[in-house]
């Protein structure tokens, strides 16, 4: 059975920065506090502009050519997201317009914070199965525009940002090892975005109550996850036939510093075998995960032969590990003539894709007719 190579990654962070003390300016709080209960210092907030597809399209884009695979040759796009551009069409469809990935299918994934293990689970399974040979997966976030700005309790954890990787087949030995997921819905009520959907449409009621903002029962959310990690993490070793010791790099969700620190006293893993980078980005959910993975191999902390551990929790309430052996090193330094190339792609794919949308227009009005 040929198992699913992590073989192309990357990350697009928006530049716009908002840090603790910005945020202390806007409700009662202060950097010592955050940096205490959290961990953050910082978080990265989209511009005008700037939206989970835009975002995602970037990180798509590095994964692919660090990959060194054409955007044609995608069998499937999965986007794991809680603040997709629409609620539909699904912003894996917008992604695959502007890449150009004329081959590929394309959904998004509604897993909340565990939204990008659940994806590279999918992916893995499909590629296992022969029914894709490649797959993009891409975890993207503009959580800022569901943050309620004035309620302190929620609005210094988040951030924006995706990552995105791209899988292949390839041989047993390495790639995806093993996959836990899980979910317990009597849990929905801890952490939501109320309105908006078809249970609460948006309305007068709706916008006067803040219902289109995160609400998150903290405490609760803390405990599940303290007490989850662990259990998932020890799961899905057990199913890829290894143990903790075997562990070369530890990813949980960006969440909160406390969260990492009980999860890894609990699994006794040494600090430096866990990668975090919560400081800088905040718990940017289901973009997270990739983000973090790919800042772990740009720093060199990956080699080809490691294992790598990504657990995610969140919204649902649901959770999820993935055990993978390593096995891709860096690619090289692209040519400039080949920055040029990809560039030059990417215009005309630019273009393919406004003919096509003012080909639907003429197609709509000969319709009509
Ligand atoms: N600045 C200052 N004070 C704050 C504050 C802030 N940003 N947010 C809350 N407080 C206050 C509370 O109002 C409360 O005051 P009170 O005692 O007068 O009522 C006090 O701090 C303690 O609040 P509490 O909720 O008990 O704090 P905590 O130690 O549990 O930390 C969280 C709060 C949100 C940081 C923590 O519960 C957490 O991280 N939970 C998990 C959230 C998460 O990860 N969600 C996403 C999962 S994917």
């Amino acid at each position: 059975m040929p198992r699913a190579h992590i073989v192309g990654w990357g990350k697009y962070i928006p530049p716009q920065v908002l840090t603790n003390d910005d945020l202390s300016r806007m409700v009662d709080t202060s950097d010592e506090w955050i940096i205490t209960r959290t961990g953050i210092r910082e978080r990265h907030v989209a511009a005008e502009g700037e939206t989970t597809a835009t975002m995602a399209i970037q990180a798509a884009r590095q994964a692919l050519e660090g990959a060194g695979i054409r955007p044609e040759k995608v069998d499937l796009i999965i986007v794991a997201t809680a603040t997709p551009d629409y609620l539909f069409p699904a912003t894996a469809c917008l992604i695959q317009d502007a890449l150009g990935a004329t081959r590929a299918a394309a959904f998004d994934l509604a897993a909340g914070c565990t939204g990008f293990v659940y994806a590279l689970g999918v992916a893995a399974a499909m590629v296992e199965s022969g029914t894709a040979q490649t797959v993009l997966v891409v975890g993207s976030e503009t959580l800022s525009r569901i943050t309620d700005w004035t309620d302190r309790n929620t609005c210094v954890l988040f951030g924006d940002g995706a990552g995105a990787v791209v899988l292949q087949a390839g041989p047993e030995n390495g790639g995806i090892l093993a996959t836990v997921l899980g979910a317990d819905g009597s849990g929905s009520n801890l952490l939501m975005l109320p309105a908006g959907g078809s249970r609460h449409p948006a309305s007068h009621r709706t916008i006067a109550e803040r219902m289109h903002f995160i609400r998150m029962q903290g405490r609760d959310v803390f405990r599940f996850a303290v007490r989850v990690i662990p259990a998932v993490t020890r799961q899905a070793l057990t199913k890829a036939g290894l143990s903790l010791n075997d562990v070369t790099l530890f990813i949980p969700h960006q969440a909160n510093g406390r969260i990492i620190e009980g999860a890894i006293r609990d699994l006794k893993l040494p600090p430096e075998k866990v990668y975090s980078n919560l400081e800088q980005y905040g718990n940017t959910s289901a973009a997270s995960i990739p983000i973090a993975l790919c800042e772990a191999v740009e720093e060199g902390r990956l080699k080809p032969g490691d294992v790598v551990v990504c657990v995610g929790f969140g919204a649902g309430l649901t959770w999820g590990a993935t055990v993978l052996r390593w096995t891709h090193p860096q690619p090289a330094p692209v040519p400039t003539w080949q920055q040029f190339l990809r560039r030059l792609r990417y215009a005309l794919v630019t273009i393919r894709s406004w003919l096509r949308h003012l080909w639907w227009k003429v197609f709509l009005r000969f319709g009509r007719e």
